[in-house]
């Protein structure tokens, strides 16, 4: 399928999507946003793609936030319209049964901040930027970044940034758990793609399986230990199951067929 915003290619069964607007500093507009929706069901459908990589045209940013000019003149129903868009494309990222990298090669602000934080793991280069600067605009983060901050930060760190509006570098993400890892941004891709055939190496429906037991345990209608229970004895049906188990026993490496 082709897109306007987003540049999309598979290579070695993993999809790479780049945000394409860099003359706009990758700003998430109303389209991008949709079109992330749409690329996302391509990535649940398709069973050639085992893993995502994203990131930003560019060496600039990774994306800047929402599309500012775009929203300027948007009224409560529209604002609300954008922010629910926005849940949807990202709470499918973060539900996605196969992994999600963010490569965040330069500014991570607003919208693009919620996206990276929407991804599995997040992988910085050295000039990146990450912040929630809205409140500079009047407004407050519309696409998860209220919920997925304190997650990944806590609760102080994450009111005083949400609050400040104040940017951390990238070594700054990293202490407080925001970016997974900090790297030159000319070996940041190498150590993202090598890290995605680690995970796509291993049996695919147990990693479908920790992704849908941690996110059981941010959501309040679910009880995660559970859903541990429950998927833990389901994995036990599973001819990866046999297979790996099978392999371990003789001595061989494991080949997952994904049943
Ligand atoms: N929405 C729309 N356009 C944006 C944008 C956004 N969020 N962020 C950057 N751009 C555009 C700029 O308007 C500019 O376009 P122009 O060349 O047509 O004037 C272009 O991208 C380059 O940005 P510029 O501001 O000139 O680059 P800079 O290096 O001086 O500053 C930033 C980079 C990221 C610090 C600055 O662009 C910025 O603060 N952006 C907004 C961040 C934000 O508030 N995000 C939350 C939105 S809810």
């Amino acid at each position: 399928m082709a897109y306007q915003t987003l540049l999309t290619e598979t290579k070695e069964n993993v999809l790479h999507i780049t945000l394409n607007r860099a003359e706009k500093m990758n700003a998430l507009n109303l389209q991008l946003i949709s079109e992330l929706d749409q690329v996302f069901d391509e990535v649940y459908a398709n069973n050639d793609i085992h893993g995502v990589l994203i990131t930003g045209a560019g060496d600039k940013a990774f994306a800047a936030g929402a599309d500012i000019a775009e929203f300027a003149n948007f009224n409560a129903e529209e604002g609300a319209a954008m922010a629910q868009d926005g849940h949807h494309a990202f709470n499918k990222i973060e539900a996605c049964p196969k992994p999600v990298i963010a490569l965040v090669n330069g500014f991570a602000l607003g919208g693009g901040c919620e996206l990276a934080m929407a991804c599995h793991i997040r992988i910085a280069t050295n000039n990146a930027q990450f912040g929630q600067p809205e409140v500079n605009l009047g407004i407050l983060p519309g696409y998860g970044g209220t919920q997925r901050l304190i997650q990944l930060v806590g609760k102080g760190k994450a009111l005083e940034l949400l609050m400040t509006g104040d940017m951390v570098n990238a070594q700054e993400a990293h202490r407080i758990g925001l970016a997974n890892h900090v790297l030159p941004a000319e070996e940041a891709q190498a150590f993202a793609e090598k890290m995605l055939k680690k995970i796509t190496r291993k049996g695919p429906l147990a990693i479908a399986k920790v992704i849908d037991c941690v996110e059981a345990y941010f959501d309040k209608d679910e009880d995660g230990f559970a859903r541990e229970i429950e998927q833990f004895g389901r994995s036990f049906d599973t001819l990866d199951f046999k297979e790996g188990t099978q392999a371990f026993l003789e001595k061989r490496k494991p080949n997952f067929n994904r049943q």
